[in-house]
């Protein structure tokens, strides 16, 4: 018998490095990202059905769609499925971490593990947003195009990030308008490899999001989440992922991102804050 239900999780995407190296005539920016995808996500079960119905659920459930506005029901028309869908919300919407976009991938594994067929055409998944073809296969990838040309990287040492997000919606296409120069350096060509944590976060270091300077014009909040990730024990590097507010600090291990969360939690009892492994 075929299988009939199925459940995904649906990683956070974290932008370790976003360039914005110029823009295309239809206003698109073209971009130069590390993406990495890290284990707080989430969860999605499938049930094959009749009707396609959608129910939201979990503590970050609070103003997500559950008709066919969400990118869920999109990559399930897409994918040709007819499903009850249940989507348990455990990332902020909005928020620079991809919560959308990977939710939508995340239908196109199930759809795909459901009818066995492939992933639909890759212009069609494009058109559900430009970080969803990053989000197919959650694990370290470069991501170039608007979105579209994904490469493999060096393999990363063992990394934890923190989540931060101080609970501003941070508008992307806002934020893409208050950049001020479009087109900015690449990464190198090639990548190097990187020896441990530390070596990684150095060279992470002379990288950059170009969207986090306009970003931080539009929500001075992201200044002081950056400062607080900074400020804990055991942080490498703090930066904020795709066009905000969440940012991240990584760490070497589980126990300082670990306690580096309780922290955050404890001083900023309202922002949504998580930890987990890099996958
Ligand atoms: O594709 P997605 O819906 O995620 O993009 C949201 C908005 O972000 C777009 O409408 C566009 O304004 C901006 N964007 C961009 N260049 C990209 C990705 C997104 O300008 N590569």
């Amino acid at each position: 018998m075929s299988q009939l239900q199925t459940t995904e999780a649906a990683p956070a995407k974290v932008n370790l490095t976003l360039h914005v190296t110029g823009q295309r005539d239809d206003g698109y920016h073209l971009l130069d990202s590390l993406v990495v995808f890290v284990d707080v996500a989430d969860r999605l079960t499938v049930r094959l059905a009749d009707e396609t119905a959608l129910a939201v659920t979990g503590p970050m459930s609070a103003g997500v769609p559950s008709d066919p506005r969400n990118l869920v029901w999109k990559a399930a028309e897409l994918a040709g499925l007819r499903a009850e869908i249940t989507l348990e919300k455990h990332l902020p919407a909005a928020a620079g971490i991809g919560g959308g976009s990977s939710d939508a991938a995340a239908m196109l594994r199930a759809a795909r593990s459901l009818t066995g067929h492939g992933f639909p055409d890759p212009a069609a998944v494009l058109s559900l947003g430009a970080d969803v073809p990053v989000c197919l296969e959650p694990k370290a990838l470069r991501m170039r195009g608007i979105g579209e040309v994904i490469d493999p990287v060096p393999e990363l040492p063992p990394l934890c990030l923190v989540l931060a997000n101080p609970g501003v919606e941070v508008p992307t296409p806002a934020v893409f308008k208050a950049l001020t120069t479009k087109s900015n350096p690449p990464m190198p060509p090639a990548l190097p490899p990187w020896s441990d944590a530390i070596d990684f976060c150095h060279w992470l270091g002379q990288q950059r999001n170009d969207l986090e300077p306009p970003a931080r014009s539009i929500s001075p909040e992201i200044a002081r989440v950056i400062d607080a990730l900074a400020v804990t024990d055991g942080c490498l590097l703090a930066r904020m992922s795709g066009s905000g507010a969440t940012c991240f600090g990584m760490f070497e291990d589980e126990a300082a991102a670990n306690s580096a969360q309780a922290s955050i939690a404890a001083r900023f009892p309202t922002w949504w804050c998580a930890s987990g492994a890099v996958l």
